[in-house]
């Protein structure tokens, strides 16, 4: 897919204006975490400095999601509050980047007309000629690509315990409700090699766990490794001790998957994955290519293979035509499996999608919010309900740094157990490190616990 819509600047060889102070504010999910990691090099390479708060900035750049309308409007409605800085900074250039950049492209020079630059997800190689060019209208690069992984590019990372990695960029699966394969392009696959090169760096650098990225992370395949494979890998690596991924797609889940998550030690018992209904007729309208007795089957496998696995999943509720049956059948699913926890949405019309063209947004905003508020009330409970069989017990943890959460015995750390979970405590541990902590204390998203020596 090409969608380019204005004609985009020359790559050239002359000098560019470098040394200007960037800063990058990030929307969404992870692999746009990832994204700005990536941005950060190409800019730091360019000779730009990358800084950490706007009010000094000569550069703002908002990478963007575009999945729900809400999330457009908060990024539109920061964009015009950080454009007040050119009070200070009168040269200050503002960027859209990213998914949003990509949907909105048309209409976002009149929505905030102030935008300088609106980039697309495959267009960053080309960030430092546009941030050199002077021109008065905003600059248009939208260019989807069938093959820019970015390879040799080493994203910068604030070096923690976890670092992410993007093995495949776009998505083909086209769900009917979903802007993502719009806005990210064609499904590819970032080389192994290229892949362990980083994972190899990351190591060096003194993180523990990577987390492999990617819209169906689990559909990799650069023509020498499968999924499988590559976890086997990427865990093979030394230095590194945890690897996570997300999100996986039900539908790709293969029998050498599930066999290198239980036979590996590095990987986390922790999966993402996304069911998004329980209800066939509502699966089928969505054109997820399962049925909910084969997700039922696909768990049944997961958790007979890893035994103490986390599940946790993305639910939408008030897609197209959902009737209550349709819904009842998502709250029981939900009570069935008994997720970890849930991201749980409105569904959310998009531009653009094969529900937009095809199908009428008929569930009314009344009964998409009631249902929402049913199906977090439920998670909330049954999150609840799974954590307290957590307590007494002892947990692994990477410590990742100090908590937010202050008690009355004062400043607390925290970091996660090998099931992503959140876990907070007193004593002091250095970041990075491993820790035994014994937990006492639950909610619906955290557990709480001691130091012990084991
Ligand atoms: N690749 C992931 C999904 C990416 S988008 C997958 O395998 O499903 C993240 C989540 O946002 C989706 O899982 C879905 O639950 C939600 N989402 C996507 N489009 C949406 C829309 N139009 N309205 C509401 N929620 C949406
Ligand atoms: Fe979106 Fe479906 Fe791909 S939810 S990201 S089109 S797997």
């Amino acid at each position: 897919m090409n969608t380019s819509t204005a004609k985009p600047p020359e790559l050239s060889n002359s000098p560019v204006a470098a040394g200007k102070k960037v800063y990058i504010e990030t929307y969404g999910c992870q692999m746009n975490v990832a994204d700005s990691e990536l941005v950060s090099r190409i800019l730091a390479e360019a000779g730009h400095q990358i800084i950490e708060a706007p009010d000094k900035a000569e550069v703002i750049l908002l990478n963007t999601c575009a999945v729900r309308e809400h999330a457009e409007e908060r990024v539109i409605g920061r964009a015009s509050q950080l454009y007040g800085l050119r009070n200070r900074t009168p040269n200050l250039t503002i960027g859209i980047l990213g998914c949003m950049a990509q949907h909105l492209a048309k209409s976002l020079p009149q929505r905030a007309p102030f935008v300088d630059l609106v980039m697309g997800p495959d267009s960053y190689r080309r960030l430092p000629q546009i941030l050199a060019d002077t021109a008065e209208e905003t600059l248009l690069d939208l260019r989807l690509s069938r093959d820019e992984n970015y390879v040799g590019i080493d994203p910068v990372r604030k070096v923690g315990t976890n670092a992410w990695v993007t093995i495949i960029r776009g998505c083909d699966k086209f769900c009917t409700f979903c802007i993502v394969p719009y806005v990210r392009g064609r499904e590819r696959s970032v080389d192994s090699g290229e892949i362990l090169r980083l994972v190899g760096n990351i190591a060096r650098e003194g993180s523990r766990e990577v987390t492999l990225l990617g819209q169906t992370v689990n559909s990799y395949e650069d023509g020498h490794m499968d999924f499988a494979e590559l976890l086997r890998a990427v865990s093979a690596v030394g230095g590194i001790e945890r690897v996570r991924f997300t999100s996986p797609y039900p539908r790709d889940f293969t029998a050498a998957t599930i066999e290198a998550m239980a036979a590996l030690p590095q990987v986390c018992p922790a999966l993402h994955l996304p069911v998004q209904s329980g209800s066939n007729a509502q699966l089928e309208a969505m054109q997820r290519g399962y049925s909910i007795e084969q997700y039922r089957t696909l768990v049944k496998q997961l958790r007979r293979a890893i035994p103490n696995l986390a599940l946790t999943t993305d639910i939408i509720v008030g897609f197209c035509g959902e009737t209550e049956e349709d819904f009842q059948a998502t709250l029981s699913l939900m009570k069935e499996i008994r997720y970890d926890s849930a991201f749980m949405f409105k569904y959310s019309e998009r531009d653009g999608t094969y529900a937009h063209k095809k199908m009428p947004d008929d569930i009314c905003e009344e009964v998409k919010k009631d249902r929402l508020q049913q199906v977090i009330k439920l998670q909330e409970q049954i999150s609840y309900e799974v954590n307290q069989q957590m307590r007494g017990k002892i947990v692994e943890v990477l410590v990742e740094g100090p908590s937010k959460r202050q008690t009355k015995t004062g400043p607390n750390n925290y970091g996660r157990s090998p099931q992503g979970k959140v876990v907070v405590f007193p004593q002091q541990a250095a970041p990075n490190t491993f820790v035994q902590v014994q937990i006492d204390k639950t909610t619906s998203h955290t557990l709480f616990g001691d130091l012990v020596q084991v």
